[in-house]
Order: C-alpha cells, then structure tokens, then sequence
C-alpha cells in the first residue's frame, strides 16, 4: 500500500486511546474528523498491534511503551501521543525515522506543583504536619513556639523556570519577599530578585525551593556544604528531582536542628509501583513532610495534559504542524487555504531530494505558493502547498521517491 493511498485525506481518521486518558481528549480530536476507541488499561501484547496497525494517532500514558516493531509499517502509525510529562516509553528515533511525530505535554502539570509547593511552605513554616502527627499519636501540644507567619519572609527559588516563576508570583501575593537563582538569565517577575550565585541564596533564604531539572551540574546541588550555609531553622523543599539533593546531609542537618524543616516529593531511588516499600534516611524526622512524587498529580493536571497534546495530535491531523513533537523537526503552519494541495513529505536527510521534488512537480506544470522545510540531522520535514494538483501520477512519483519515508497530502 502506498503512503498515499494509506493517508488519503478522505480517510476517517481513527485515534485509539489507552490508560483512561482524560475523556475531554475525545471531543476534541473528534472535532477533528477522528473516530475515537479506548482501550482499558494500558496498550499491550495483541491490543498494541491491533492499534498499530489500524490508528493512525495512538494516544498513552506512562504504563504503554512503543517500541521500533511497532512504529515501522508503512501507512501505520501517523502520530503518538504520550498523555504525560515524559515521552521516553516511546522509542523516539524509531518514531522519527519512520516519519512519526511524538506529541507530549511536558508543561500541564507546572501550577500543581507550585500550588503543593506553596501549601508546603506554609505548613513548614507553622509545624502543622509536626502539630498533625502529634495529635495523631494522641498528644496534645497547643503552642506557638517556632510557629511563624510566612508573610515578609523569604523565599529563595532554584530554577527560575516553569514551576519556579509561578511560585514566585504565588509567593510575592502572600507577602514573602522571593530571590532567585538560575543559571540562565531569566525575567524577574514582580518584585523577585535574582541573586548572582546559589551560595548567596542559600544565605538571604528563610525557605529555599528547588525547581531545577536533573542534569549532571544539579546532582547533588544540595549537599551537606550548601546546608551548612543556610539560615539556622531554615526549611527546604524538592519538589524537583531525587537526585538533587543528598538526603543523608539533610537527615543530619534536620535532626541537630540546623534545618528546620523539609518538604520532599521525590527521591533517587523511588519505588515502581503503589504498594512496594519505601525507605528514606529522611523517615520518622520532625517536620518533615513526604510525599510520593504527586506534586503534578490532580486531575486539573490531568485534564491540561489532555487538552495540550489532543490539540497537537488534532492540529498535526489538520495541518500537518509539528513544532512542539519531541522528536521531529519542527514546523508550524497555517491551514491551508481553499483550493490548493499540501504535500507533507518526511524523507531521509541527504543531498538533492528537495532539488527532484521540485522537477517533479515543474514537469507537470504544478506551481509552487509556499515551501516549509526543518531537518534533524537523519530527517527532512518538506511542505509543499501548491496549486490543486489533480494528477495523482505525480503525488505517486513523490511517494515513490527511495529517499521517501511518508507522505500525506491534503486537499481545501
Ligand atoms: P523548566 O525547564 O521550565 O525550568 C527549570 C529551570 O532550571 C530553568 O530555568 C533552567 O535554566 C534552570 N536550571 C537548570 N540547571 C540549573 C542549575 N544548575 N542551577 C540553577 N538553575 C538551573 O522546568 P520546570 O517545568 O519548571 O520543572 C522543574 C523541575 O520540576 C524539573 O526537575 C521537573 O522534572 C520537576 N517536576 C516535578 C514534578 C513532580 O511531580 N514533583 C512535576 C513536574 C516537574
């Protein structure tokens, strides 16, 4: 079957859904022109060949993986969706050298977080989860000692980036007074102020939150050295990655007071799957707040994450825009305007394929309106729109081409 044939633009498109993805995903692909399956649970075994071989847009969370045996048919696959943060359950060379592009939402959940984010500063800041535990044991300790307002207090954020602005902003409308370290230059929003290094941070904070990524320079960003420069009393929170902070520092920063409290939502080693045992240096320390990696996890969350990657399954349907695709050269582009052709040709990077592409349609008199081009450095992403090509001789004759690895042509 040729790409053609199997892309034809009066195909109904079929989406099939895994991993009880937000249900707000269906109307909006379905607006689209998709016909939308779910498939319960995660796409497995029989249940991922049978989608592979009849979607065209596969949408999953983080329980299906991808791999090459399913992306390589030819008129297979056309998009994946991952209805998450992460998109590396999906081999994502194999997607991108078979010419499908992988859509995620690594933003959507950014406000969940900061919302945890400030909830823990607050409950740092008054003991109330120590306050909790007692009351749970049956002690009561009504006191107010080391008890604080965070109002004028401030507030030192690492990682001035998504979260990391947005808590600042969430910050400032409690009254705490925020600075800034990143290594980028970023933006100060309201009345934030950067600092030059972390080290001044670490020592102007009354509470430091940390929203880096996990990179080799944020390994162990916070270590016993780092602690020893903070504010006696001051608290901590990751909200970021396990591996950004040495935790047996902290343990010890934490039980001879010179940490006053820590918030932790992830950890280097966590477990795989709910029920299976956790252990930290970090358990059964006052003021100590832990949870289980679920700063993004609301179904505000959720919902985002469905609407952001729907819309650029659907706009890639539409328009054949790859610009936000993880692995994929990126291209934006207008709809295409009433009576003309768009050719959407992925093919391998090499010399001279845009050169025959343009011989082949001038021999058939096909004029070209508008060229879009971005590579990789294995992949070329070209979109022709021309004049209404009524020949399909000469669709077929681009499809053909060996350098070819999908084409799909649109028609207004
Ligand atoms: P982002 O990419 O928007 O921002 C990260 C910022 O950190 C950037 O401004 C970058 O320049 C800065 N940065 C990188 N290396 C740095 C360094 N060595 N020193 C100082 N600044 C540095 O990322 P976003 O979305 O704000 O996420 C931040 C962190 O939060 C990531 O680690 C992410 O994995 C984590 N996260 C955790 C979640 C959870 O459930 N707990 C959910 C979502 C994200």
């Amino acid at each position: 079957m040729s790409p053609i044939a199997a892309l034809d633009e009066h195909d109904a498109p079929l989406a099939i859904l895994a991993e009880s993805i937000h249900t707000v995903a269906d109307g909006i692909l379905a607006e689209s022109g998709f016909r939308v399956e779910r498939v319960p649970g995660a796409l497995e075994g029989e249940a991922l060949r049978s989608a592979a071989s009849r979607a065209q847009v596969v949408g999953i969370r983080s329980k299906s993986t991808i791999r090459a045996s399913e992306i390589q048919s030819p008129g297979g696959i056309l998009a994946i969706g991952c209805f998450c943060i992460g998109s590396n359950q999906v081999d994502l060379h194999a997607a991108e050298v078979h010419g499908v592009p992988v859509f995620n939402a690594p933003f959507a959940n950014t406000r969940s977080v900061a919302e945890l984010t400030i909830a823990e500063v607050v409950t740092l800041c008054r003991r109330t989860f120590a306050q909790s535990s007692k009351l749970h044991r049956g002690e009561w300790d009504k006191s107010a000692a080391g008890s604080h307002e965070v109002r004028g207090r401030t507030l030192g954020i690492v990682g001035y980036g998504h979260i990391g602005s947005q808590v600042s902003v969430l910050a400032e409308a409690m009254g705490m007074r925020v600075r800034y370290f990143d290594i980028a230059r970023k933006l100060p929003l309201g009345n934030a102020q950067s600092c030059a290094t972390l080290e001044e941070l670490l020592r102007e904070s009354d509470i430091v939150t940390l929203h880096v990524p996990a990179t080799p320079i944020t390994e162990g960003m916070v270590g016993a050295a780092q602690v020893s420069l903070m504010r006696k009393g001051a608290h901590l929170i990751n909200n970021a990655r396990g591996t950004v902070v040495d935790y047996a520092a902290v343990a010890t920063a934490l039980r001879d007071g010179r940490l006053g409290g820590l918030a932790a939502d992830v950890f280097p080693e966590e477990p795989s799957k709910n029920g299976e045992v956790f252990a930290s240096p970090l358990q059964g320390l006052e003021n100590v707040i832990l949870t289980p990696h679920i700063g993004g996890s609301t179904a505000e969350a959720q919902e985002a994450i469905a609407v952001e990657v729907a819309e650029k399954l659907a706009a890639y349907w539409r328009t054949g825009s790859t610009s936000s695709a993880v692995n994929f050269p990126g291209v934006d582009l207008p709809r295409l305007r009433e009576g003309e052709t768009r050719i959407m040709h992925v093919h391998r990077n090499v010399p001279g394929v845009l050169g025959r592409m343009h011989t082949l349609l001038a021999a058939q008199s096909v004029n070209i309106n508008a060229e879009f081009l971005q590579s990789t450095r294995e992949t070329s992403y070209v979109i022709l729109d021309t004049e209404l090509v009524r020949d399909r001789a000469v669709l077929q004759a681009l499809a053909a081409m060996p350098e070819t690895i999908r084409m799909r042509v649109m028609r207004v």
